[in-house]
């Protein structure tokens, strides 16, 4: 056999293998909707956690991550922050909820129960305005040090609880667990 039909001869083969391939992921394709529609929650599961590696936030700075099509925020606060939202009263907010999935529903808006540490240091929200659904802009804006929204002027505190404005309430603090002191999961 010449250098030639040898390369040719692989290269048919080469052409028949990917073609069986082609043909098997097809058929994979058309079976996914039922395996999918026979176990929801461990498609849901697959799709709704994510891991975020956090080792590269410092105090005073936010990591922003794209999360079932939505942004996320990850602010590491500073001390000057968390003083500032830990010195607000109950009766001063507008929504007195904590708005936080890793409580009970009856959980109230203190600081304490919006962040994800004792500390106060991490707070994880939403990054999706309450009102019509903006992207609030972060870095201590607004009136309250927080998040501002510039769509129709909506102003977080530095614990993403809605203080002025038509937003109806606190940026949502999502479902999130530390795994060690680098990992963020999500979901
Ligand atoms: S969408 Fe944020 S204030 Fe309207």
């Amino acid at each position: 056999m010449s250098h030639v039909e040898e390369h040719e001869g692989t290269r048919r083969d080469f052409l028949y293998y990917a073609t069986a391939g082609a043909g098997v992921v097809a058929t994979g394709a058309a079976v996914w909707p039922l395996v999918n529609q026979m176990n929801p929650s461990a498609d849901v599961q697959a799709l709704s956690s994510i891991r975020v590696d956090i080792s590269g936030v410092e105090p005073g700075t936010q990591l922003t991550v794209k999360w079932l099509g939505k942004p996320v925020f990850i602010r590491r606060r500073t001390p000057q922050e968390i003083e500032a939202g830990r010195a607000v009263a109950l009766s001063d907010l507008v929504d007195q909820g904590a708005e936080n999935a890793n409580l009970n529903g009856a959980a109230t808006a203190e600081d304490q129960n919006r962040t994800l540490d004792e500390a106060g240091e991490w707070l994880v929200m939403m990054g999706v305005c309450t009102h019509l659904g903006c992207v609030p802009i972060g870095n201590e804006s607004g009136d309250f040090g927080g998040w501002f929204c510039p769509c129709h002027g909506s102003h977080y505190d530095t614990a993403g609880r809605i203080r002025k404005g038509p937003a109806p309430r606190n940026l949502p603090v999502p479902v999130a667990v530390f795994d060690g002191e680098t990992t963020l999961v999500l979901g």
